[in-house]
């Protein structure tokens, strides 16, 4: 068949323009355009904790010119002279965290970054708010409700945003399920479920301080959940599981299931594991009468091959850890954080309440695994308001 009939107008007489979803070329034209809508700012930062989690920070923070970095603190004192030679920060002081008063006194610092272990999130932010920086927290703001309360009370009266960091919120497939829920195009969800199987599994000596697996990892997936809904649940059911004996001794679990129901009817299914053995496995899916949308795991290499033998078709593994796998997100939640600092953004995308909600939720998944009963929980004025 001659296709000539459907031979198209020239490509230079039509423009497609750039997909919504291509978001890196998207950041590319920005970058070409290099146009200033604005007076650049470039924010000072201290940044606290330059471990598994302040390393990317510190990673993105080095590489964005909106970021001056003055200070680093890690109580690692041989870490200091390797970060500032890989770095090349040269202009940056370190620091113990004994000295960081040096930091809250300073009128240059603008803005502090927290990847500390979570029990020493409390003071730092507190030291940092009262000190009038803005602050970038690591999740768990803190375990405890009044701690977090207070804290955000704090950013609310000194007038400095606040923003604790659930990275996948700023992921592109997460929020394209999110957006395209509130759009209505599964109809009302019926059920909303994610497996989240980390890999590696974490270093004995982060789990021993992590605050368990509820509130250091579930907290994610319940907050990715509630934040797609725009609901939170009013049941909660849970089962745990241990696995590694090193685990069984510190009494946390490895293995998680939790059930919620949402008051609109919508059932959401939790997948936990602290030890996936083919790389970091993170998939979302959404169902409802229009149809379903599925955010899949994500692969480095898209190389399909098939070779000698009937081996089957094989592709490159799927990324291996967060680092990796979130690596935009990570970026897009600075950037957020520096739209708030500069007032670009007029309030965290990640509010207070939503943090007291999911540490809410937490606990009562925790509390229903370890007494094998369904939790109710009831949502008044107050959760909402701080
Ligand atoms: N959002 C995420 O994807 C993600 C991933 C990992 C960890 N986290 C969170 O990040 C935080 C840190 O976890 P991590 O895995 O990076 O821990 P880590 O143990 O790898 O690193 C913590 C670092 O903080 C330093 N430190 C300890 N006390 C300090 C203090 N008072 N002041 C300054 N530095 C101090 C330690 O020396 C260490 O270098 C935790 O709250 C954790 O929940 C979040």
């Amino acid at each position: 068949m001659a296709t000539k009939q459907f031979k198209d107008i020239s490509p230079y007489k039509r423009t497609i323009g750039t997909p919504s979803e291509d978001y890196l070329y998207s950041k590319y034209e920005t970058d070409l355009a290099a146009k200033v809508t604005t007076s650049v700012n470039v924010t000072n930062v201290a940044i606290f904790g330059i471990g598994r989690a302040g390393t990317i920070h510190l990673s993105s923070l080095a590489r964005n010119p909106r970021a001056q970095i003055l200070y680093i603190v890690d109580d690692i004192v041989e870490k200091h002279k390797r970060l500032q030679d890989y770095w090349s920060l040269h202009d940056t002081k370190f620091l113990t965290s004994k000295e960081s008063d040096v930091i809250f006194s300073d009128p240059k610092v603008h803005a502090v970054v927290v990847a500390t272990p979570t029990f020493a999130h409390e003071h730092i932010v507190k030291s940092a708010l009262n000190a009038k920086k803005a602050v970038f927290c690591e999740k768990p703001l803190a375990q405890e409700r009044n701690v977090c309360i207070e804290l955000y009370k704090l950013s609310k009266e000194v007038g400095k945003p606040l923003l604790t960091a659930f990275n996948r919120r700023f992921d592109p497939s997460f929020s394209n399920i999110r957006d395209r829920v509130h759009k209505g195009e599964v109809g009302h969800v019926q059920t909303i479920k994610c497996c989240n199987r980390d890999s590696p599994i974490p270093s004995f000596g982060y789990i021993k301080t992590s605050v368990g697996i509820y509130h250091d990892c579930c907290i994610h997936d319940i907050d990715t959940l509630c934040w797609v809904l725009g609901e939170f649940p009013t049941k909660v059911s849970s089962m745990g599981y241990t696995h590694v004996e090193e685990l069984k001794a510190i009494d946390d679990f490895d293995t998680v299931s939790v059930t919620l129901l949402y008051p609109s009817g919508t059932i959401g299914m939790i997948e936990l594991s602290r030890n996936s053995c083919y790389g970091y496995d993170q998939r979302l899916e959404v169902f409802g009468p229009r149809g379903m949308i599925r955010a899949d795991n994500e692969q480095p290499i898209h190389c399909i091959d098939s070779q000698i033998g009937l081996t089957g078709i094989k592709t490159a593994p799927i990324w291996y850890s967060y680092p990796s796998r979130y690596h935009v997100a990570y970026q897009a939640e600075m950037e957020h954080f520096f739209d708030l600092v500069e007032g670009k953004a007029n309030e965290p995308f990640i509010k207070g309440h939503e943090i007291l909600a999911v540490n809410k939720i937490a606990a009562a998944a925790e509390e229903s695994a370890r007494t094998g009963k369904f939790i109710d929980l009831t949502w008044t004025k107050d959760d909402f308001e701080i």
